[in-house]
């Protein structure tokens, strides 16, 4: 399988790299031949890390590559992980921060239509994520939108291990937690039909834990990291990047996760818009989960983020980075 990450000189392509070519991403059976894109900034970390991968001798890893060129870093790739983006800089308003990511997204769209594989799955990992996703496929028009996917994984996961560490259970034993909407402060971790053991969650925990901790610890854990840390979020990040992977590919069964994917109109989200929904992998696709009852409490946290996501969907429009819509 041709494997490629841009952005890989990164932090998170630090911690991705390895748990790739050490057989996590597609399992002990697949070799991969890897490919890294940079910019000339981040070339000399990526080719460092080319180093320490080689110093791994790791049995699957058949071939590492660097390159600069879109093209050739996408050309035959069966998985694509678009890490690499422009982060947002002190005082750079919300509309620079998607022009910037617009001019990476869509050449990266433009080159992964050109000579990507016919089963291309791609993974958008750098922020604004959802809009980032929008764009790629708006510059891929030979390639079906739903094998464009955001990352909302991580969200998916922290909100996961919070109610297992507030309910004293195993994570394995929780099921049925959505992020709905955007990868930001406005997402919503919908607790609503999670269960624990198969109890209901809402009913074990209260609403007046879901609103005023559970919810805002878990769109705000981003913050928390980088105050604790000094930085952003990587190895947790790279990690859910390999659940969203290994789950496509080998399928969830009845067990749901969440993924921004491009929205079919379900749950009154605009057709086409890249949104974090409740999703299950069956047969290498992604399926939003349908027919979820949706309490006011949650209409009213949905709704004002997918508002926002239409409000980043505009202002990429204006900008002339949705070339074909669809
Ligand atoms: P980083 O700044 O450590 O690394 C980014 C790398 O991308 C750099 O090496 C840079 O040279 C490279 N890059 C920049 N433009 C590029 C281009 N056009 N083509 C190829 N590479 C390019 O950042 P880090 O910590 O690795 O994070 C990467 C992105 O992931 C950020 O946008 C961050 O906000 C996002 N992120 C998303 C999460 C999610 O849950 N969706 C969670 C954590 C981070």
């Amino acid at each position: 399988m041709n494997v490629t990450v841009t952005g890989a000189g990164g932090q998170i392509g630090y911690s991705l790299l390895f748990r790739i070519a050490s057989g996590d991403l597609l399992g002990p059976s697949t070799p991969i031949n890897l490919t890294l894109l940079e910019i000339p900034a981040g070339r000399a970390a990526a080719e460092g890390t080319v180093l320490e991968l080689q110093d791994c001798a790791f049995p699957l890893l058949w071939s590492v590559t660097v390159t600069e060129d879109p093209v050739r870093a996408f050309d035959g790739v069966n998985i694509a992980l678009l890490v690499g983006s422009r982060p947002r800089a002190v005082g750079m308003e919300r509309v620079a921060l998607l022009e910037s990511n617009g001019r990476i997204f869509g050449p990266a769209g433009t080159a992964l239509n050109a000579g990507a594989a016919a089963d291309v799955r791609v993974l958008v990992v750098g922020n604004p994520v959802n809009t980032n996703t929008l764009v790629a496929s708006a510059f891929a028009p030979d390639i079906p939108a739903d094998r464009f996917t955001a990352m909302t994984r991580l969200d998916h996961n922290r909100g996961i291990a919070q109610l297992a560490s507030k309910l004293d259970v195993h994570v394995a034993a929780l099921d049925g937690l959505t992020i709905w909407g955007n990868h930001s402060a406005s997402q919503y971790p919908d607790a609503f039909h999670a269960t624990a053991g198969g109890r209901p969650v809402s009913e074990l925990v209260g609403q007046d834990w879901l609103a005023e901790e559970f919810i805002p610890r878990v769109a705000n854990r981003g913050y928390e990291i980088i105050q604790a840390r000094g930085a952003s979020s990587a190895a947790s990040a790279a990690s859910a990047a390999i659940d969203h992977i290994y789950d496509w590919v080998n399928g969830t069964g009845e067990r749901w996760t969440s993924a921004g994917v491009s929205s079919d109109g379900s749950y009154g989200v605009p057709e086409g818009l890249v949104c974090s929904f409740p999703v299950r992998a069956v047969d290498g696709r992604w399926q939003i989960v349908p027919d979820l009852a949706i309490n006011a409490f949650s209409r009213a946290r949905i709704d004002a983020s997918v508002a926002e996501l239409i409000e980043e969907r505009e202002a990429v429009q204006a900008l002339g980075l949705l070339p074909a819509l669809r």
